[in-house]
């Protein structure tokens, strides 16, 4: 059974820490989530300490009565293992256990997630108390969702993780010859004659082997997808309800999302804007597009958000009014079967007393509640769309191995940035309109008709072969700057950039690569502007769209575009400005035939279809403008007819009756 089949429509609620409260406040509770429509309550986060008193003593009380008591007031639960803060008690008796800094630094207890995920007592200790909980309430009534864990954020160098790293490369490189090889470590004389010389990339003299920082990457994400995958499992044993994992914001990338989306039964993710405003719409679709992608498509979850919770450089900024129902909505529209919020009650106590809540420090007589209550109230209206998906013909290309590497010390210029070179690709596709999916460049890409591959630095042999076949059947792609330029050893390609197949499909050959100086801006001969990159390449059957206009480069190709075999091709060399982009995006949208989900709507109003698998559909509508759009339908939220969105307002509209 689904999670929406056992709610009977889309989730609403969010963390709930009762034990952080009294049996006044319970009552109290109990009242206020049947206001907001809260049908779903996650439980135990952080609750080992109390589960676990003592190494083996469980005590499950307390917890007993708040599931019955969440069940009598027909609120599910989102039931969490509580590893991700192991209590003081544990970290006393297992100090090989918290995690040591690269520097050597070993941390201690006081905050939360101090663990080693490698450290053989944790994940024994991780999967005992999984069994207890899934044991004890595996077939409960109110159980929904088993929630393990709690955002895999944690990275370790110790001794633990040394050994389990060498038993990874073991069993990636099978003899070290190989590994020398492909580390390349007759430089500077790092050659290993045993496996026991190999250490974690712990703090060093200078730039580190970019093998071994990539390899340890990789090796940390397998680390998480087994810990989770064991609690998983012991979970299993005793319950059929589905088991999931919220993912971290997506500027932190751990874990390989797409190896985990794949062992979780549902997708959950987490979002704090890092930006207010239209920005914080642009970065919600972002990462709800991330989700999606990473759930293969299939319907997913926003299991944390915060009322009134953007970070922006060391501030924590209040959201607007309007904004909590329409970046829940942003998610929805997406595919999220509902919103959730860290947390139900904002604490008095405790390092996140300060971080917004459902119910405020001022509690229930607040704009924050009243907006949540609004909140619950529309999502209740939008039961029908559960199970519905989101179709996408445009796809950014997304790998965790190239957002790595390209983490490497030494590169040719400290402006190489993954996240917001993925990050500018979707937002100039959401500015125009259209919906976005993420694709890892391996995998059939058929379906789409534009492909975007920004920071594809690290490329293998078979995405630079898959990259090639999808332009030879006809897609549309573009490939941008410093692409395709290493393998998967972390090698260079030889003889010219990007990797042989893919250089076939784009008609050039990248010769010298040309990071500009800090600041500096040059003009492409269309009028268009670049920074931070350049590079001379020569034609290869390509021709020529825009070329620079300064120094060396004078005269050459900036811009290329290729036809090939039923296909396009095209090769931009340096990081154009905004409008430079968006206007290259724009035409190639057109070009491969791809228009707005609503066509002629103003800029700053997002619309998504989700369709069902029977044909019905719903057209979110989320005005971030300050003006009013005129559209007519049948609106879900408000249960009538409407014939315009106001600014700030949202609607869904019954696909049939969108006039
Ligand atoms: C994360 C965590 C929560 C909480 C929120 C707010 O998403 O999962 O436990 O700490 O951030 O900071």
């Amino acid at each position: 059974m689904t999670l929406t089949d056992r709610l009977g429509g889309l989730a609403f609620g969010g963390d709930y820490n009762p034990e952080q409260w009294d049996e006044q406040t319970w009552k109290e509770d109990d009242e206020l989530m049947r206001r907001a429509r809260v049908n779903l309550a996650t439980v135990g986060v952080f609750s080992w300490a109390l589960l676990e008193p003592e190494e083996g003593r469980y005590d499950f009380a307390w917890l007993d009565a708040q599931l019955d008591r969440l069940h009598a007031n027909g609120v599910h639960v989102d039931l969490a293992t509580p590893t991700a803060s192991p209590p003081p008690w544990f970290t006393l008796a297992h100090p090989d256990a918290l995690p040591v800094t690269a520097d050597g630094t070993r941390l201690v207890h006081g905050s939360r997630d101090t663990y080693c995920i490698s450290a053989p007592a944790y994940r024994a200790a991780a999967r005992r108390i999984a069994s207890a909980l899934a044991e004890r309430y595996g077939d409960h009534p109110a159980l929904a969702l088993w929630h393990v864990h709690n955002e895999y954020v944690t990275l370790c160098w110790c001794d633990h993780t040394a050994a389990a790293f060498r038993v990874w490369l073991r069993a990636r490189y099978g003899s070290l010859d190989v590994l020398n090889e492909a580390w390349g470590t007759a430089f500077w004389s790092q050659r290993y004659g045993s496996w026991e010389q190999i250490l974690p990339p712990r703090a060093t003299q200078w730039h580190r082997n970019p093998g071994l920082t990539t390899d340890f990457s990789r090796f940390c994400s397998d680390e998480v997808v087994a810990a989770f995958s064991e609690q998983r499992d012991a979970i299993r044993e005793h319950s059929d309800r589905p088991v999931t994992t919220n993912m971290m914001l997506p500027g932190y990338q751990n874990i390989d999302l797409w190896a985990l989306g794949r062992e979780v039964d549902l997708v959950a993710i987490d979002f704090y804007p890092s930006a207010p405003g239209l920005d914080a719409a642009a970065e919600a679709a972002f990462t709800a597009d991330r989700a999606r992608s990473f759930a293969g498509g299939a319907p997913w979850l926003l299991m944390e958000q915060g009322t009134s919770t953007v970070y922006d450089r060391g501030r924590t900024l209040a959201k607007e009014p309007g904004e909590i129902l329409r970046h829940s909505l942003a998610h929805i529209a997406r595919g999220s079967e509902g919103a959730l919020f860290f947390q139900w009650r904002q604490s008095k106590a405790g390092a996140e007393q300060w971080h917004s809540a459902m119910v405020p420090h001022a509690g229930p007589d607040s704009r924050v509640f009243a907006e949540v209550t609004a909140t619950g109230e529309a999502v209740a209206r939008l039961a029908e769309l559960a199970g519905s998906t989101v179709t996408a013909e445009v796809a950014v290309l997304h790998d965790s191995d190239a957002w790595w590497a390209l983490n490497s010390d030494g590169l040719p210029s400290s402006e190489l940035d993954y996240h917001s070179s993925l990050r500018d690709a979707h937002r100039a596709l959401w500015d125009a309109g259209v919906a976005t999916d993420f694709a890892h460049p391996e995998v059939d890409l058929g379906r789409y008709r534009f492909v975007v591959a920004p920071a594809l630095y690290l490329l293998s042999d078979a995405g630079a072969e898959n990259l090639r076949r999808y332009v030879a059947d006809g897609g549309t792609l573009l490939v941008q700057h410093f692409s395709g330029v290493v393998d998967e050893r972390l090698q260079a390609r030889l003889g010219g950039y990007p990797a042989v197949p893919l250089r076939q499909a784009l008609g050039i050959r990248v010769e010298e690569y040309r990071p500009l100086r800090q600041d500096e801006r040059i003009t492409l001969s269309d009028g268009s502007h670049g920074t931070v990159w350049s590079e001379s390449l020569r034609l290869q059957g390509a021709e020529t769209v825009a070329a620079y206009t300064h120094g060396a480069l004078d005269g050459s190709p900036a811009l290329t575009r290729h036809g090939y075999g039923d296909g396009h091709a095209w090769y931009l060399s340096t990081r154009l400005d905004e409008a430079g982009y968006a206007a290259l995006v724009a035409r190639l949208l057109d070009s491969a035939g791809v228009g707005p989900v609503l066509p002629g709507l103003p800029s700053g109003v997002e619309a998504v279809t989700r369709e069902s698998s029977d044909g019905r559909r719903w057209h979110v509508v989320l005005n971030h403008g300050p003006e009013t759009v005129p559209l007519a339908g049948h609106d879900l939220i408000t249960a009538g007819s409407v014939t315009e969105v106001p600014p700030g307002g949202c609607v869904v509209l019954r696909g049939e009756t969108l006039r």
